[in-house]
């Protein structure tokens, strides 16, 4: 793999032999710069594999330079070049971090050895750094939860599709869990080492898109004054998350189409096409349909994108998982922000079953994290969660609104919501033993049965709260 040296030294012929070696036996990139300061400057803002370096220098010293660029960037090879007269300081070098040393004069076959040596040694860095990144998205992944039947047909549904090549086109309301969804795909595939690359399409600007995607040649535009690899490139072998996809340009729409027919593309400025070992998961909120309709979108890319689709319910459909979520985000932002809150009482758990989430999961998620950080003890209550209890929800407060409603529907509100916060409470003091619970509360174990099933209450919301 071709890689970016910078050579340093004061002494110009020396540049200029190093940099023809090098080049003449190699495609490495090679920049030369005979003042060290400089050469940091350079450094600093550009990215470099190796770092050759003469050891004494007028303004800086080899050594100081190693210690300042590996500061910069401590994956960076150096190696340092000294005379014999130095070779003690050469030693300190290498305990300094230095990949290796040379002596001048040199021969051509030594220099190509060590630059060769440090080169692998940087694409096993960087290879160990990918898996590594691979096995830590892996473990701080969040489980995609919900115990619903809509939940465990689609995380069924996920677990089918995630081992095959298969296009999954992922589509729901904002905040339901597309991207979870698509980071699940791709950790239950067998590309699952490897990179799991997310392109959100309405957050690149236009212009851009295409030499983000695709990557651009060198002066392929103004400002495009090196190669740049694109995300497609990135996500060789691995995934690539097309997120917000319905926002994609008609142009970009169709060499998007071309990659994923042919697996080709073109980096910007380039006239070679480049193959593409990608999966591709794509999200979006739109309704693809009618942007097709309305000639916004291809018909024959959604076709390409739709082989196995995946659609999110919005979380008013599946409420019965709120207590499931509630309780694994409880748990996450009590850890989070360092604070010993392990329960949610019933009467909180019945309001926030009571809401209606246009901002689906994501708003639940939010509104635990704010009543973790505003709870005082260690259960969160419903004053925590500071919500709006004027929202036209199921709780309402029967108190202040009892005046406006018939003696009849007045008691009836009274009571049902008498029986929500008894039997969630009851419950919750058995750990979701219904026997226990009816023993508890001297009542007949069917006649708790059916108040549970006319408030819509499931003892399983009380057995496992972390289950998957
Ligand atoms: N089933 C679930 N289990 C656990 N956490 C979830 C679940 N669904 C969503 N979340 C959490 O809710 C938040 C929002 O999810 P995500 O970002 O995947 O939604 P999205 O559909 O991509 O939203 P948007 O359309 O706004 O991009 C995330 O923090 C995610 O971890
Ligand atoms: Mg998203």
């Amino acid at each position: 793999m071709a890689g970016r040296i910078l050579i340093v030294d004061d002494e110009k012929d020396m540049l200029v032999l190093l940099q023809r070696i090098i080049s003449e036996e190699s495609e490495h990139q090679v920049v030369t710069e005979s003042n060290p300061q400089r050469a940091l400057q350079l450094f600093r803002e550009n990215p470099f594999d190796l770092v050759i370096t003469d050891l004494k220098m007028p303004k800086m010293d080899g050594i100081r330079l190693l210690e300042d660029v590996r500061k910069a960037n401590s994956d960076v090879s150096v190696i340092i070049l000294t005379a014999y007269a130095t070779i003690e300081t050469a030693v300190e070098a290498i305990q300094k971090g230095a990949f290796d040393y040379i002596t001048k004069p040199f021969r051509r076959e030594r220099i190509l050895l060590t630059v060769t040596k440090a080169m692998q040694w940087q694409e096993l860095v960087r290879e160990n750094k990918s898996l590594r990144q691979a096995l830590e998205a892996k473990e701080s992944n969040p489980h995609l939860l919900g115990s619903t039947p809509v939940m465990k047909d689609l995380m069924e549904r996920v677990r089918q599709v995630a081992p095959t090549m298969a296009t999954v086109l992922i589509t729901g309301a904002s905040g339901t869990g597309k991207e979870l969804v698509a980071s699940a795909v791709h950790q239950n595939s067998l590309r699952s080492t490897k990179k799991f690359v997310t392109v959100n399409c309405t957050a690149i600007p236009e212009q851009v898109i295409e030499s983000e995607l695709f990557g651009h040649l060198k002066g392929a535009f103004t400002g495009a004054w090196k190669d740049k690899r694109g995300l497609v490139e990135e996500a060789h072998e691995g995934t690539l998350f097309l997120d917000e996809i319905g926002d994609l340009n008609p142009n970009m729409q169709t060499k998007l189409l071309r990659l994923l027919q042919e697996g080709e593309y073109k980096p910007v400025g380039s006239v070679v096409t480049r193959k593409a070992d990608i999966r591709f998961i794509a999200a979006t909120n739109h309704n693809l349909k009618s942007d097709i309709n309305e000639k916004r979108f291809r018909e024959d890319l959604y076709y390409r994108l739709n082989v196995i689709h995946v659609e999110l319910p919005p979380l008013r459909e599946r409420k019965k998982d709120i207590p499931l979520l509630s309780h694994h985000f409880l748990k996450k932002y009590a850890q989070m922000n360092h604070k010993d809150v392990q329960e949610i009482s019933p009467e909180a758990i019945h309001l926030l079953m009571s809401r209606e989430y246009p901002g689906n999961v994501r708003e639940l998620e939010n509104i635990i994290e704010r009543g973790v950080i505003f709870c005082t003890s260690g259960t969160l209550n419903v004053k925590d969660l500071q919500l709006d209890t004027e929202e036209p929800a199921f709780y309402p407060e029967v108190g202040a609104e009892m005046g406006k409603l018939s003696f009849k529907d007045a008691k009836d509100r009274m009571i049902s919501r008498f029986h929500n916060l008894y039997i969630m409470s009851l419950l919750r003091e058995s750990g979701g033993n219904i026997s226990k619970a009816a023993e508890m509360a001297g009542i007949q174990r069917q006649y708790l049965h059916r108040l549970m099933k006319e408030a819509g209450i499931e003892a399983e919301q009380f057995r496992d709260k972390e289950g998957t």
